[in-house]
């Protein structure tokens, strides 16, 4: 797929661009992203991927939690940010009870890519039954390990996961297992950086790490918290990246090549 950006011929990124930037040693820069003006600077200042996150049911719709936002919000804000970039990747969120069986995952991702513009499908848990069902027909799939905001009601808090042996080897297990079900990418949240190391060079499959280390294959954090503008306490994962910079395109600059250059996250951003 190419599109027009000032006038010359951009190509927006595919799966197998993201897969060869792992093998070449590159890292990923990804943001998340909920609408044209965001997702377009992001663009412009050549972030990679751009996550349609269910964060948005907190930073766009002021929600406790995800497990309110609906798939019409996820197609409506996907929709938004496909429409205004050129070459990043997209990949959008599979909100809460929306993958309950391989049938209803397949028919809600469909909508995600053909209403909403979306290249990937994320789903948070070791799911790989649905994984394996939306690969054979076509939906690229990245996993989603590690700490998992849509199971808040399970675990109570948000706090950094795989910290014993026997868990960092169920996330290990897992992630192997996801990949082996045919997910091509993996995000990994709040996870002890020394496991996020071991998991990206177990896996062929880049890994996304958000509060997971400097070692994973790329970086994601949620856009609203590396501006300084998220409702509520910062997590200590996340810089604010608005500190030094004059402008917002110039914080979105600042990142991507902090992560280019592996100099985000520092120890101070891992746990
Ligand atoms: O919803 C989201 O923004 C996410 C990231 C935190 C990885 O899943």
């Amino acid at each position: 797929m190419n599109q027009t950006l000032y006038g010359s011929m951009v190509k927006t990124l595919t799966v197998t661009d993201l897969a060869a930037m792992k093998h070449r040693g590159e890292k990923i820069s990804c943001l998340t992203a909920y609408d044209a003006s965001f997702s377009a600077l992001c663009d412009q200042a050549g972030i990679d991927i751009l996550l349609v996150g269910d964060s948005l049911g907190m930073v766009i719709q002021g929600q406790q939690t995800t497990l309110p936002v609906t798939m019409d919000n996820m197609i409506y804000h996907t929709a938004c940010v496909a429409r205004a970039r050129h070459r990043a990747f997209i990949i959008a969120d599979l909100p809460f009870m929306s993958y309950p069986t391989p049938v209803i995952a397949a028919q809600n991702a469909a909508q995600l890519m053909q209403q909403g513009g979306a290249q990937m499908v994320k789903l948070e848990g070791a799911k790989p039954d649905i994984v394996r069902f939306l690969v054979e027909h076509g939906i690229p799939v990245c996993g989603h390990l590690g700490l998992l905001p849509q199971q808040i009601n399970h675990t109570g808090v948000y706090k950094v996961q795989g910290k014993s042996l026997a868990d960092a080897d169920k996330i290990l297990s897992d992630a192997l297992q996801l990949q082996q079900a045919g997910a091509s990418l993996l995000v990994l949240e709040c996870v002890p950086a020394s496991l996020a190391k071991t998991i990206s060079h177990e896996l062929s499959i880049p890994v996304i790490g958000i509060g997971a280390g400097v070692e994973c294959d790329g970086q994601v954090l949620v856009l609203y918290d590396m501006l300084g503008i998220a409702l509520g306490k910062k997590p200590r994962f996340s810089k604010n990246f608005m500190q030094d910079a004059s402008s917002i395109s110039e914080a979105i600059l600042a990142y991507q090549n902090a992560v280019k250059q592996q100099q985000f996250p520092t120890p101070d951003h891992s746990f």
